[in-house]
């Protein structure tokens, strides 16, 4: 999704700029841009495509100590160097960087009848076109400005008479300030503020920053003062280092030994053989009184919560239901005031996941949130929630928060399952299971050399099949997901017992299908699976925790067999998660693709 930065202060802005604008580059955009006060002029250079076009036309760096920068992913206009932001007036005053959505552009374009002044195709021109109808105080004007806008925004401002300053503002797109010493700077994202600082403000929609070298100023739309205070994060810089791997996507699968751990840290209470929860804000009381669950969120979120309903249903035996957040808000859903509603999120800032949180909340729902970005939009409107702990994820495509999500979910199972129905005895058989987590990864980590080769064998098929039962299933529907993500191969997940009722009729020897075998009641339904897929002459990946046998029916029927270590129904998602993973990223290495930046895909979708 677009990403922005802003700075002002004693140093050049284009380094930290192009940094910015680097460390923005992992949410997937097609076009960059931005604008300098240089020598009291408004200097903006923009360009289609990826950074290195933008860095090859600043051959003749701009000099000047205050500016902003965007990277765009296209939502009114094509990418093309035009509609690249920033944006300016025809006078050239103002240039503004905007994210979001203007819904009545069109009432706002007919108030300035300039029409034919217009130089892109976007909606956020109007923006500056606007500004430049008002004078006095940049403030004051984007305040104005703002207030007239339907529709969403975080954007940043400059003005050639207001040489050290910038105007941010937002609602319903992040804003985060950091603050510096002797500069300031504005983000969308923590990823471009990280190396600079780790004083920041999260901006609250409604609200809009006044920013100078010497410090920021919060207004509410009404211009009264809103009194914000600089919290302090843990360092964050590492998480956006490479390390050393060749991408991100593979730092963060073979991170996940300690990002599971980070997870789980503090929270598992062997004397009771429950887990520690203290962020939920929720009494013992409370957790009885619960009846059932509904879990929402988008992707990978709404598949680890589809898992996560599995674990509560099993432990707890509370009815749990998992929707997409998004069709989740528009069907007017009826909110009961026992129901627990919970929203999951890496991010912290998807927009249909945000949406689905505040309808719930306008209705009187309680709502917790399971995310992963510290101070997130998400995480400040809930009414409690687990933080994931587990560092901010770079690649696009969804791993190591996928995992704390699961252990996320598996601590609340935990938890609500030991204020009903699970045994001590039982309770502590999951605790176990979940210590053993990281190690178990690492035992999928180790199979590596065997995945890649397997990815190597079917990276030609255009198609795949995924197929499990009832545990399986949300494991086959992230496998999927990640395949098709990062590979571009046409993957599709199905609840095994559904195959006959359709997708067998594309079943050849040119689809292979991954069959995910939990080694539990249904191992021998799902053994009977492969059958029906070798039948039609359809290539058998088993994925299965069931250790080989001398007359091992797996093994006989497989064309291929993964063999991950014996979990427990809690963790099983996770260890499972990784070697599908793994299976991804081979076939996108191989086919010789963008695997962190995949196509048409954004990291954080902040729009609608
Ligand atoms: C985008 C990403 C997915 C992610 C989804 C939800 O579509 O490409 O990888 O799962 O958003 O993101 P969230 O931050 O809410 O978990």
């Amino acid at each position: 999704m677009c990403g922005i930065i802003a700075y002002t202060g004693n140093q050049n802005a284009l380094p930290i700029l192009l940094d910015g604008l680097k460390r923005l580059e992992y949410r997937g955009y097609d076009s960059t841009g931005l604008s300098i006060l240089s020598r009291k002029r408004i200097k903006t250079v923009k360009a289609a495509g990826k950074l290195n076009v933008l860095e090859s036309k600043l051959a003749k760096p701009i000099i000047g100590h205050c500016g902003i920068g965007h990277t765009r992913w296209a939502t009114h206009g094509a990418p093309t160097d035009e509609n690249a932001h920033p944006h300016t007036d025809p006078t050239q005053r103002f240039a503004v960087v905007h994210n979001g959505i203007i819904e009545n552009v069109d009432a706002l374009k007919a108030t300035l009848k300039d029409s034919d002044t217009y130089t892109s195709e976007t909606d956020s021109e109007v923006i500056a076109h606007l500004l430049a109808n008002h004078k006095g105080e940049l403030v004051d004007a984007v305040r104005e400005v703002v207030g007239a806008i339907v529709g969403t925004y975080g954007l940043a401002v400059i003005d050639q008479q207001n040489p050290d300053t910038i105007v941010v503002a937002r609602n319903g797109s992040p804003v985060i300030l950091g603050v510096c010493d002797g500069a300031m700077l504005a983000a969308s994202d923590m990823s471009a503020l990280s190396r600079h600082t780790n004083q920041i403000v999260h901006l609250d929609d409604g609200e809009i920053a006044q920013l100078t070298p010497a410090g920021f100023q919060v207004l509410r739309l009404d211009s009264s003062v809103a009194d914000k205070k600089a919290i302090t994060l843990d360092n964050l810089n590492s998480h956006y280092d490479r390390g050393g791997h060749p991408h991100y996507l593979y730092k963060e699968i073979v991170d996940q030994p300690d990002t599971v751990q980070q997870t789980l840290s503090g929270r598992l209470d062997d004397r009771f053989s429950t887990a520690h929860l203290g962020g939920l804000n929720l009494e013992p009381r409370d957790l009885i009184g619960i009846k059932r669950v509904t879990l929402l969120g988008c992707g990978s979120a709404l598949y680890a919560a589809m898992a996560g309903a599995n674990m509560i249903e099993s432990l707890a035996r509370i009815p749990v239901v998992a929707e997409p957040a998004a069709e989740f808000r528009y069907r007017n859903p009826v909110i009961e005031k026992d129901t627990l509603y919970i929203v999951v999120s890496q991010s912290g800032e998807t927009f249909d996941t945000l949406a689905a949180l505040r309808e719930v909340r306008r209705k009187g729902g309680f709502v917790l949130g399971v995310v992963n970005s510290v101070g997130s939009t998400i995480a400040r409107e809930v009414d409690g929630g687990i933080y994931m702990h587990a560092g901010p994820e770079v690649s696009v495509a969804s791993t190591k928060a996928y995992s704390s999500m699961l252990v996320s979910f598996a601590l609340l199972a935990l938890l609500l399952g030991r204020s009903r129905d699970t045994s001590p005895q039982q309770g502590s058989r999951h605790i176990n299971d979940l210590k053993q987590l990281p190690d178990n990864i690492l035992k999928v980590l180790e199979l590596e050399p065997e995945i890649a080769k397997i990815a190597n064998k079917y990276k030609k098929r255009q198609s795949a099949f995924f197929v499990g039962r009832t545990n399986g299933f949300p494991i086959a529907l992230e496998g999927a997901q990640k395949l098709k993500e990062i590979s571009y191969i046409h993957a599709e997940a199905y609840p095994a017992s559904e195959l006959k009722h359709g997708p067998l009729a594309l079943v050849t020897e040119k689809t292979p299908c991954i069959v995910i075998l939990p080694n539990d009641d249904l191992l021998a339904k799902s053994i009977s699976t492969m059958e029906e897929i070798k039948a039609r002459g359809g290539p058998v990946i088993a994925l299965t925790n069931a250790q080989s046998t001398p007359d091992d029916r797996i093994n006989k029927l497989a064309d291929e067999v993964i063999r991950v270590p014996d979990s427990g129904e809690l963790t099983l998602p996770a260890v499972m998660g990784v070697a599908l993973q793994l299976l991804a990223y081979h076939s996108a290495v191989s086919l010789g693709r963008d695997v962190d930046q995949p196509r048409n895909l954004a990291k954080s979708v902040t729009v609608e």
